[in-house]
């Protein structure tokens, strides 16, 4: 007897064990590339199925949710769903799917790598060599800031950022943290909630975890960059949209602050010309703070295990917005 299977667009090349749970449960149309579809070939290709795999890169907006009266699931290979237009899924009852917690120490040990590059101008060591100026040890070559004794504020004390937070403990850091509904530091972990403004006034390492919003969007921005120490280093591996990122370009030229590590920008692939891109006080990597090979295989597990979910009829274990059911 056969069965037939729902239909399922799928964005983007994936492992062979999650391709093969996929086509197990499903009719599976894949954008076999390891670049996204356009917005264009998107519509066309999600046209009639019941639920779709995608990524941070597709943006799912109303109008491409009202073309497609069939979806009944959206599920995200990502935590943040900033590329989701929620409330006009929720309109239309469909349950949004994301991949919390199994990335949260990946990305908290990525922050600290860029607090750590930065601090210690790793990537500045590494052309120094490349480039031919290594001739010696030097009593002023390359210093850094160090870390044991510094204050580092976090932006956003969830779960990324408090397992940031537990780091920090172990380098000997005073930390500061602001929340928008505060909570106290889970157990183990040392740390003072404070105002936003005292956070950029006192911090030497800022490290933002917040998820983008209306509310978050342009958060950091030339006032807030102003209040910062002209020492300071502020470190983004959470959404491009958080920074003003012109007055960023603006602020790094002033030194205040002094460098910045980022793992996201506000456009994503940064253009090659980007003015950020002629500053040396800055450290740009390409959105890849989840990218561990463990890591980037849970998260596609759970983008499977919501798609399951939402198209046998139950809640999505792990759903962005609980509330449509
Ligand atoms: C990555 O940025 C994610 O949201 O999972």
């Amino acid at each position: 007897m056969t069965s037939e299977k729902q239909r399922v667009f799928v964005t983007r090349r994936l492992p062979q064990e999650i391709l093969d749970r996929l086509n197990e449960h499903f009719d599976v149309d894949l954008w076999d590339s390891d670049l996204p579809p356009d917005a264009g070939n998107l519509r066309e290709r999600v046209a009639n199925a019941d639920g779709i795999f995608c990524l941070l890169t597709d943006k799912i907006d109303a109008d491409l949710l009202s073309a497609v009266p069939s979806l009944r699931v959206v599920s995200n290979m990502a935590v943040g769903t900033d590329n989701i237009d929620i409330v006009a899924a929720t309109a239309r009852g469909i349950p949004v799917g994301n991949t919390p917690g199994v990335l949260t120490e990946t990305t908290a040990d990525f922050a600290f790598a860029l607090i750590m590059a930065t601090a210690r101008r790793i990537v500045d060591g590494d052309k120094y060599i490349r480039t031919g100026q290594w001739k010696t040890w030097g009593p002023n070559v390359l210093l850094g800031r160090d870390l044991f004794g510094a204050t580092l504020g976090i932006v956003g004390f969830g779960a990324i950022g408090q397992a940031v937070a537990r780091r920090a403990q172990g380098f000997s850091m005073r930390v500061i943290y602001t929340r928008r509904s505060p909570v106290p530091p889970p157990p183990g972990v040392d740390a003072t909630s404070v105002s936003l403004v005292q956070l950029l006034q006192e911090s030497d390492f800022i490290s933002l975890h917040v998820p983008l919003t209306d509310e978050t969007r342009q958060m950091i921005g030339s006032r807030e960059m102003s209040m910062m120490k002209d020492t300071s280093i502020l470190v983004n591996t959470a959404r491009g949209g958080i920074v003003d990122q012109t007055a960023l370009v603006d602020a790094l030229k002033k030194g205040r602050p002094a460098m910045a590590a980022l793992d996201v920008t506000a456009v994503e692939p940064i253009d090659s010309q980007d003015d950020l891109l002629t500053l040396s006080n800055v450290v740009i990597t390409p959105h890849i703070a989840s990218a561990s090979v463990v890591t980037r295989l849970l998260m596609a597990h759970m983008a499977v295990d919501n798609l399951v979910a939402g198209l046998s009829g139950v809640p999505l274990p792990n759903c962005a917005n609980p509330y449509v059911y």
